[in-house]
C-alpha cells in the first residue's frame, strides 16, 4: 500500500470512498475543489492500483482541521487509516500546523476508538449537531 498526495485522476476513486464511508458524501465538484484549494492537504491510500482511502486536512495558521478520513469497508482494520493519519499530520506540521482538530459523531464508535488510539482528546461537545440528532465531539491533538 502507498500513501501519496491526491491528484485529479484520483477523483473517481475518492468518490467511491466517500459513498462507502459517509452519510453526506462529497461529489466530484466538491472533491475537485478540495484538491485545487491551496490550504488543503489531500492524501489517498492506494492498494493494487485502487484508491482504498482518502483524507484531507485544512491548514490555517498553526491549526489543521481534519475534514475527512475514510477507508473502504473491505480495507478496514488493516492499518490504512493509521498510515493516512500519520501522513496527514506530518504534511500539516510541515505547513506550520501545531495542533489538529476534528469533529466526530458521538455514536461513531469505530472512529472514536481510532482517534483515541491516535492520541486525540475531547475538548468540546456540539449538541444535536448532526441531522440524526447525535452530538458532535470536537477532538484535538498536538502535532509537536
Ligand atoms: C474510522 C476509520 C477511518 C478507521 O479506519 P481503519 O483503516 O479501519 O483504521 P485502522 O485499521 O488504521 O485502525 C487503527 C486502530 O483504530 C481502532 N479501530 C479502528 N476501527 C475500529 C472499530 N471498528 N472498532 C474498534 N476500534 C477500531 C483500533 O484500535 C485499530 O487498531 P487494531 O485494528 O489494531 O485494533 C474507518 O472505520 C472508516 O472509514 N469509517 C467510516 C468513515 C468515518 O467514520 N470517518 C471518520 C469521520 S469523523
Amino acid at each position: 500500500m502507498s500513501v501519496r498526495p491526491a491528484a485529479d485522476p484520483d477523483v473517481a476513486g475518492i468518490v467511491l470512498v466517500e459513498h462507502a464511508c459517509f452519510p453526506d458524501p462529497w461529489g466530484v465538484d466538491s472533491i475537485r475543489g478540495e484538491l485545487a484549494e491551496p490550504t488543503r492537504v489531500p492524501l489517498v491510500a492506494e492498494r493494487d492500483g485502487q484508491v482504498v482511502a482518502w483524507a484531507v486536512a485544512l491548514v490555517s495558521g498553526d491549526v489543521a482541521d481534519l475534514l475527512r478520513i475514510g477507508v473502504l469497508p473491505a480495507a478496514r482494520r488493516t492499518g490504512v487509516a493509521g498510515e493516512l493519519l500519520t501522513a496527514v499530520t506530518i504534511a500539516s506540521a510541515t505547513r506550520g500546523a501545531e495542533r489538529m482538530l476534528l469533529e466526530v459523531a458521538e455514536d461513531n464508535a469505530a472512529a472514536r476508538a481510532f482517534y483515541a488510539g491516535a492520541g486525540f482528546a475531547e475538548i468540546h461537545r456540539r449538541r444535536d449537531y448532526y441531522s440524526g440528532g447525535s452530538d458532535a465531539l470536537v477532538l484535538a491533538r498536538d502535532l509537536a
